[in-house]
């Protein structure tokens, strides 16, 4: 039986037979929920009010009005349902778009191209005549010898339309054509009447929590759009796990993930091509970057396997693809290039930002680290790259911290604590009035916090302060870093023990990863020449703190760089070069990956840095005395 529900205030209303969720229906009428537990039922961040009809919750039929979480009620009659602001994902992509139009419009720049994915010719072909009757195919390709390599393939659909598009402006055509890395055959994608206009390419990064398309003209090699926005997927899960999860366990799961994403992806493309007056059709290609759960997400591949040891993916390495096989909103030939990844845990995203960086050129011993949920690390130089990732948890991205946000206009990025703990002095993003801590904001106040002696090695508040800030709570004691009167929700912003070893576990699970990486390697700390720290989340933490609480080894501040989004310009680099491409296939093939799961190695160093900064204060020669 067929239902009605209403969606309000937005007045949308969608059909539904009783079987999907009330999330998944709210995404089919342009609604994206949050959804942090991909619908266990378990986090509270996508509630309703449903306040007309029935719905079932299990095996319970229940009447409006009641506020339900969305991820667990089906329609059982006709529905009126509210969705609150504080439910609606849209609410936070607002502000992520102001954050990322700064952050973003760092990462557009100039690559030389050097074999971009899609070329175009123009061509001024001669009419036929009684002397020279050859048919059209032939005359095209005649009058692309030398243009492009011998071997062409023309797809049937091009010669269905071959004759009209010819004669439509005096023989006068623009071929688009994709040429093989080998240099040794090409595909014709489109052919148009009149004269070669400008060909356009994407580079997108897909997070798992962001999604940020660059539009970028191929001949000239510049960017000429970007935009980002969250990932629509976070409505069913705020990590890959939970989405891995979602797709395994939910009916229709994976499709609806993938719609997902490709609605977000979509939907950026729109804005880039409104932004620079570019047409659709004028997109012949598109790279995707992304670690190896978003790929399959993408792609619709089955992920369950990535999860379950021994960790194995569906491919590493995805074959070219066409816009129309994932439904993008270009031109349906426009080639689709996936980066290529290394493993479960070490995608392409890694793939791209380890070639962004030069790592495979470096002759000194370089360490590339992409922190975010995961910790995504990369030891190497010019002759051998050894690859590792390690579970940091949520903490970092706010999750399992009550104050935890995203890096948004009004979140904690810096915090200085003044000795005893009396005074805190705060920035935020936007110099909004605070509303939660971002990830460097949280490394900032642990550093903050055991520079003025409030916590101790262990990461234990001490007991014998007498500052208010150092207050008991229902769940233990807890450090206020911004009052309620002080915040823009009215209430305080504070940083419990119990969120301090949540911070601890993922700082020790970052640091042992790259111990044991080296330690696997007979290296010792000393032996890094240069530390790239990758993410956006990276480009804006503290150096000097990261490393106080023994979260990034105790170096030189010189040898660390920050390189952004280095998933985006490896995605943009294998859209313009094909040397490019080739050094990402040989570092997606070459890669040793290193299971950290296996032996015991991790988990002794993960235990001795869950201390601040570590049991072994030989590691961290610059904070002997300090602490
Ligand atoms: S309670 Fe619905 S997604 Fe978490």
């Amino acid at each position: 039986m067929t239902h009605r529900v209403r969606f309000q205030p937005d007045d949308i209303e969608v059909r539904a037979d009783g079987s999907e969720t009330l999330v998944v229906l709210a995404a089919r009428a342009g609604i994206t929920l949050r959804g942090a537990c991909g619908g266990a039922g378990t986090c509270g961040r996508c509630r309703v009010r449903v306040t007309g009809g029935k719905i079932r919750v299990g095996e319970a039929v229940l009447a409006a009005p009641l506020e339900v979480p969305a991820c667990q009620a089906r329609p059982a009659a006709d529905l009126e349902v509210v969705v609150p602001s504080a439910s609606r994902l849209e609410e936070h992509r607002v502000l992520l778009a102001a954050r990322a139009a700064s952050v973003l419009g760092e990462e557009a720049g100039t690559v030389a191209p050097d074999g971009p994915l899609y070329r175009r010719v123009s061509l001024h072909l001669p009419s036929p005549s009684l002397d020279d009757p050859v048919d059209d195919l032939s005359r095209l390709l005649r009058a692309l010898k030398g243009q492009v390599p011998a071997d062409v393939r023309v797809p049937l659909e091009v010669l269905q339309e071959l004759p009209s598009v010819l004669r439509a402006n005096n023989w006068r055509v623009c071929v688009g054509y994709h040429v093989d890395d080998d240099g040794r055959s090409a595909e014709i994608l489109d052919i148009a009447p009149g004269d070669a206009a400008v060909a356009f390419g994407l580079a997108v990064d897909v997070g798992t929590t962001t999604v940020v398309v660059q539009l970028w003209d191929l001949a000239a090699g510049t960017c000429v759009g970007t935009a980002g926005s969250y990932n629509r997927q976070a409505a069913f899960g705020d990590d890959v796990i939970t989405r891995i999860i979602y797709a395994a366990e939910q009916p229709g799961g994976r499709q609806v993930l993938q719609e997902a994403v490709v609605k977000t992806v979509n939907e950026l493309i729109g804005q880039v091509l409104a932004g620079a007056g570019v047409s659709s059709e004028d997109v012949g290609a598109v790279t995707f970057a992304g670690n190896t759960t978003m790929m399959h997400l993408l792609l619709g591949a089955d992920p369950t396997y990535i999860r379950l040891e021994p960790y194995t993916p569906a491919a590493n390495h995805w074959p070219l693809l066409r816009a129309n096989d994932l439904g993008l909103a270009i031109n349906p030939r426009a080639v689709v290039y996936t980066v290529p990844g290394i493993a479960s845990y070490v995608g392409g995203d890694i793939t791209a930002g380890v070639v962004a960086a030069g790592l495979n050129h470096k002759e000194g011993i370089t360490l590339f680290v992409d922190i975010g949920t995961n910790g995504e690390m990369v030891l190497g130089n010019r002759d051998w790259l050894v690859a590792c990732a390690c579970s940091a948890g949520p903490a970092f991205e706010g999750g399992g911290i009550r104050a935890g946000i995203r890096a948004i206009p009004g979140a904690i990025e810096e915090v200085t604590v003044l000795p005893g703990g009396y005074e805190v002095f705060f920035r935020t993003i936007g110099d909004k009035p605070p509303s939660g801590i971002c990830g460097s904001g949280l490394i900032s106040v642990l550093a903050g916090l055991v520079d003025a002696g409030i916590l101790d090695r262990s990461g234990r508040f001490r007991k014998d302060l007498g500052t208010p800030r150092l207050r008991e709570a229902e769940d233990g004691p807890e450090f206020v870093i911004a009052w309620g009167s002080e915040s823009g929700t009215g209430e305080a912003i504070s940083l419990s023990q119990a969120e301090v070893e949540n911070l601890l576990r993922a700082k020790a699970a970052v640091f042992a990863g790259i111990r044991t990486m080296l330690g696997a390697l007979g290296l010792d700390l000393e032996a890094v020449d240069e530390i790239y720290v990758a993410g956006g989340f990276g480009q804006h933490i503290n150096i000097k703190d990261a490393i106080s609480i023994g979260m990034l080894p105790d170096l030189p501040p010189e040898r660390y760089h920050f390189i952004g989004n280095s998933a985006l310009k490896g995605a943009a680099a294998a859209l313009l070069s094909k040397t490019a491409r080739r050094e990402i296939a040989a570092v997606a093939r070459n890669v040793t990956y290193l299971e950290l799961s296996a032996g015991n190695r991790f988990m002794e160093e993960f235990t001795a840095a869950l201390f601040l900064p570590h049991t072994d204060m030989e590691l961290f020669p610059s904070l002997k005395g300090g602490n």
